[in-house]
């Protein structure tokens, strides 16, 4: 397959089709999309695209499908928020779309290959993390203990719901769920994601936890990941910041000097001790 070259699209959108969406939650659908040059987005685990809906604007949207199932195509999973957002929950398949990208740090599936990976996810943080996961699972064997604590608002909330429940039929992924609000139909756990820490042990010296989720939930879980034993360097988030250019031009994303559209979304803490506004 041929791999892209981002360059191209630094500045200038590559016009791409939308070759299917599917619904995943009241305001949340995924989006298959295919770049018209036929060539691969060639992204990595983390990474993002600015994708525009022509005459509306841009916007920055992380690449939700693993690269190790690209087939030329990639999911981009959306939630109906705003301008660009609502303009594109409002396309059908076969509608023409804009992509500047991919972009952005990545997570480090490389150097974390023969450690424990401990995901952390909360509400659409997911949307990110299941690159990452998925290519884990494509490559299994890479790999020590994967457990993945997940949190929704609601059942109805919990985003790519028939993924979970297929990684929690596994016998080698832990998968714990929670949610805030429990409804009729929940036999499960009621409570936010950090009250899964307690029903999970590790061995922090091989032990990596990637979380992602709302702004509020950051400093709670890299507290509990802290109490676990885990080493700053052992602890990866990615950020969402309000973005523009995508390539470290604008300034809108700024913190305290680092560019986030640059040096992230994909973090170690250790690197953010001299940037705690950033969660
Ligand atoms: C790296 C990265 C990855 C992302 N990945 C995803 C993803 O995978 N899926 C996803 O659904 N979203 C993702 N987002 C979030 C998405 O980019 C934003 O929600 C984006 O603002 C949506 O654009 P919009 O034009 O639809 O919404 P906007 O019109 O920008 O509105 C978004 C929200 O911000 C508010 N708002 C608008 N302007 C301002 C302002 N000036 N000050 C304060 N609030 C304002 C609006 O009221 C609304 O609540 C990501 C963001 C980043 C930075
Ligand atoms: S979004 Fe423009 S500098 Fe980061």
């Amino acid at each position: 397959m041929i791999q892209s070259n981002p360059d191209k699209r630094l500045y200038t959108p590559e016009i791409a089709t939308i070759t299917g969406i599917k619904p995943l939650g009241e305001k949340e659908k995924v989006f298959d999309i295919r770049l018209d040059s036929g060539e691969s987005i060639g992204h990595q685990a983390g990474q993002f695209v600015e994708i525009t809906v022509l005459g509306m604007g841009e916007a920055p949207i992380s690449i939700s499908s693993s690269p190790s199932r690209s087939n030329g195509s990639f999911e981009l999973a959306i939630r109906d928020v705003g301008n660009v957002t609502t303009a594109l929950h409002r396309l059908e398949p076969g509608a023409k779309v804009g992509i500047r990208g991919p972009f952005g740090s990545i997570f480090p599936t490389d150097d974390v290959k023969g450690q424990d990976l401990l995901f952390v996810a909360g509400g659409i943080g997911i949307f990110p993390l299941r690159s990452f996961i998925n290519q884990v699972l494509d490559n299994r064997s890479d790999y020590g203990r994967v457990i993945i604590l997940s949190g929704a608002k609601s059942p109805t909330e919990r985003m790519f719901a028939s993924e979970l429940d297929a990684w929690a039929a596994r016998d080698d992924v832990e998968l714990l769920e929670t949610v805030d609000h429990a409804d009729d139909s929940w036999t499960g756990s009621e409570g936010v994601v950090t009250t899964l820490f307690a029903k999970i042990s590790i061995d922090p010296t091989r032990t990596h936890c990637v979380i992602v989720g709302p702004p509020v939930m950051y400093r709670f879980v890299i507290l509990e990941a802290q109490k676990k034993g885990l080493d700053d360097d052992h602890i990866i988030l990615s950020l969402e910041r309000r973005m523009k250019c995508g390539v470290g031009k604008c300034g809108h994303c700024q913190i305290n000097g680092m560019y986030v559209c640059q040096e992230g979304p994909v973090f170690q803490y250790s690197q953010l001790l001299n940037a705690q506004e950033a969660l």
